[in-house]
């Protein structure tokens, strides 16, 4: 048993998506949650710059007690998580695209996923791809300008549609029937999806296996929390404060949000 907090990094504001799901599934948790988004999109960086970033945010949340890292972040996940967990000693959750669900569903046996360069480039990302999607075809596409649309909280205007669409069409014409999001930012694009989207195209993302899988860590760790009461959550950004508000507010979760320059 430990009553410390989970914490969660990601590169902006996307890993609020896998924070949502955390806290639904695990109630009496609370969380400490970094926005790095000044540095975001990570996507586009080099190796060793994500690596750095990775490291400044872990130490960050260590230095606040955090009992287990949630990496809420792919391009992060794919490019330090190894690292993470050769250096540092708490146990680390990463976020890979849901491949595997998609490759075991599909019936054209044509799946895309929309993610980073970060992502799609990383080794990690190509042997899961190998290891779960043998025999099916994955058109790969990169979602360009996304991320820093979704961090300036554009997530409804006509330029993030028709960007968005830029990169759908392609797949849908090719005959995709799964589509997996790569990037915890995309979730937030599930709205715009819908209006672009054939009915018969499913759309899949980590969230909840992220969930399932910090509470399974967390009970064979011994780290689950004895609070009988809901869990507070502490959000840190080093970006625009009202973008991550503005995200948060249709939760009904204890949260403050906090501007910190790290
Ligand atoms: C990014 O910062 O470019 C995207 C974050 C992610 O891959 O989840």
């Amino acid at each position: 048993m430990d009553d410390r907090r989970i914490g969660i990094f990601d590169s902006g504001i996307g890993g609020t998506s896998i924070w949502g799901e955390i806290q639904e599934l695990l109630p009496h948790e609370s969380c400490i949650y970094l926005a790095d988004s000044k540095n975001a999109p990570y996507g586009e960086k080099s190796e060793e710059r994500i690596l750095e970033l990775s490291i400044k945010n872990t130490e960050y949340l260590l230095n606040k007690d955090s009992k287990l890292i949630v990496v809420a972040c792919n391009t992060a996940t794919t490019n330090a998580i190894s690292y993470l967990r050769t250096n540092y000693h708490v146990p680390f959750i990463g976020i890979e695209p849901a491949i595997k669900p998609a490759a075991i569903n599909t019936k054209s046996n044509i799946i895309g996923i929309l993610a980073t360069k970060g992502t799609l480039s990383s080794s990690l990302f190509h042997s899961t791809s190998k290891n779960h999607a043998a025999g099916i075809t994955v058109i790969e596409q990169r979602g360009t300008g996304l991320v820093e649309m979704i961090e300036n909280g554009h997530l409804e205007s006509t330029e993030l549609y028709l960007l968005l669409e830029s990169y759908i069409k392609p797949m849908l014409d090719q005959g995709m029937d799964y589509l997996v999001l790569g990037c915890t930012h995309y979730p937030y694009l599930i709205p715009l999806l819908r209006k672009m989207l054939p009915e018969h195209v499913t759309v899949i993302d980590s969230g909840e296996a992220v969930a399932r899988q910090t509470k399974s860590v967390l009970e064979n760790n011994d780290l689950r929390t004895t609070a009988t009461k809901k869990g507070s959550h502490q959000f840190y950004t080093n970006g625009d404060e009202e973008v991550l508000s503005k995200i948060l507010k249709k939760s009904d979760a204890v949260y403050s949000v906090l501007s910190r320059d790290f």
